[in-house]
């Protein structure tokens, strides 16, 4: 089938309250229209996603934040100005319009307005938001290739082929408060768009106010946030270094593996960008290559704020860490 087949179909089941998955630039994602209270449900019931766990608004213009965001203050339209179209996502207080299931019964909603063109293209065919969790089985690793996704769900779910996510983990989820003197932005979810490029966004913009950015991990905020996510279907172990074989022989022991299993080493490059873009499809490769656990290697060489939310994701796929 064509791409354009795709879409267009894609389209016709999205206007029919289906669920399919779409690529985003970040990951793919399990799309439904956010009117749709059907496409909803059945965006948790494919993922086994708990209700608790609220999902994120796409949208394809600035328009469109007004049906979504009771307010949106001057920080919020300039992080959006800034990183829109992109792998940044905007919590904030929720209109009547967001279904609760969407938001987890919570009083906000995430917002965010995706780059890929695919993904676009159908937001402006439908002319309406979609809600769209990543598409992957919850707690699993996300999906950044179509291929990714038909093995995660049997091929039971219609995936149009936007090829490669470029960004390769999940978008950066942020809260604003802000009043007349201050401007405070709490970063929910890590992600490419990092602490120093909201900060700098805010700083240009000569709002006149305090700007504060600050990391919550695994804040009440951010409900989705368990502390094992993205689980490759092996264990991936965090080492600082290459594993003796006494070590590799403990590692047996521990998960009941037979004594001399293979195992290898989940490769990261050295340049963070292309770290994260190949990170999960190195996870899945190596899990379905015949090993029976893979190791990635925490180096001093892998610091600074954009290996932060690589080690992010790493960290909450990890079964053990070991010296
Ligand atoms: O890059 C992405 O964000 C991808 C693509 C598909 O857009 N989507 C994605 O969705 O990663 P998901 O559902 O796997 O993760 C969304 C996370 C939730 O787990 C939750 O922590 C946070 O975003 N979130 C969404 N709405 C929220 C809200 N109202 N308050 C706090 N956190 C929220
Ligand atoms: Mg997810």
């Amino acid at each position: 089938m064509s791409l354009w087949s795709e879409i267009s179909k894609a389209c016709q089941l999205l206007s029919q309250g289906d669920v399919v998955a779409l690529p985003t630039e970040t990951v793919y994602g399990l799309a439904g229209n956010v009117f749709s209270e059907a496409a909803i449900k059945k965006i948790f019931a494919v993922k086994d996603r708990p209700s608790f766990d609220p999902l994120i608004v796409h949208i394809s213009s600035f328009e469109e934040v007004s049906k979504l965001a009771q307010k949106w203050g001057q920080a919020e339209a300039v992080l959006a100005k800034a990183f829109w179209p992109g792998p940044l996502t905007i919590v904030t207080p929720k209109t009547q319009q967001v279904n609760p299931l969407i938001t987890a019964g919570l009083e906000s909603v995430g917002i965010r307005m995706p780059a890929h063109p695919v993904f676009r293209r159908i937001l402006r065919e439908l002319k309406t938001p979609l809600a769209a969790p990543s598409a992957n089985k919850f707690g699993r690793t996300s999906p950044t290739a179509a291929t990714h996704v038909k093995s995660e769900f049997s091929n039971s779910v219609f995936v149009v082929d936007g090829g490669d996510c470029q960004v390769g983990i999940e978008s950066t989820v942020v809260a604003v408060h802000e009043t007349a003197q201050s401007v405070e932005v709490k970063i929910l979810r890590p992600g490419m768009i990092a602490h120093s490029h909201l900060k700098r966004a805010l700083e240009d913009a000569h709002l006149k106010k305090l700007i504060r950015v600050s990391n919550v991990e695994a804040s009440p905020l951010a409900p989705g946030h368990t502390d094992t996510h993205y689980q490759p279907a092996i264990p991936l172990i965090i080492a600082h270094r290459t594993p003796s074989q006494e070590t590799a022989t403990q590692i047996e022991k521990k998960f009941s593996f037979p004594s001399l299993s293979r195992y290898s080493e989940l490769n990261l490059n050295p340049d963070p960008r292309l770290a994260a873009r190949d990170l999960y499809s190195e996870m899945r490769r190596l899990s379905t290559s015949g090993i029976k656990w893979m190791f990635v290697r925490k180096s001093n060489d892998r610091s600074g704020e954009v290996w932060e939310s690589i080690w992010n994701r790493l960290d909450r796929a990890a079964s053990m860490r070991i010296d």
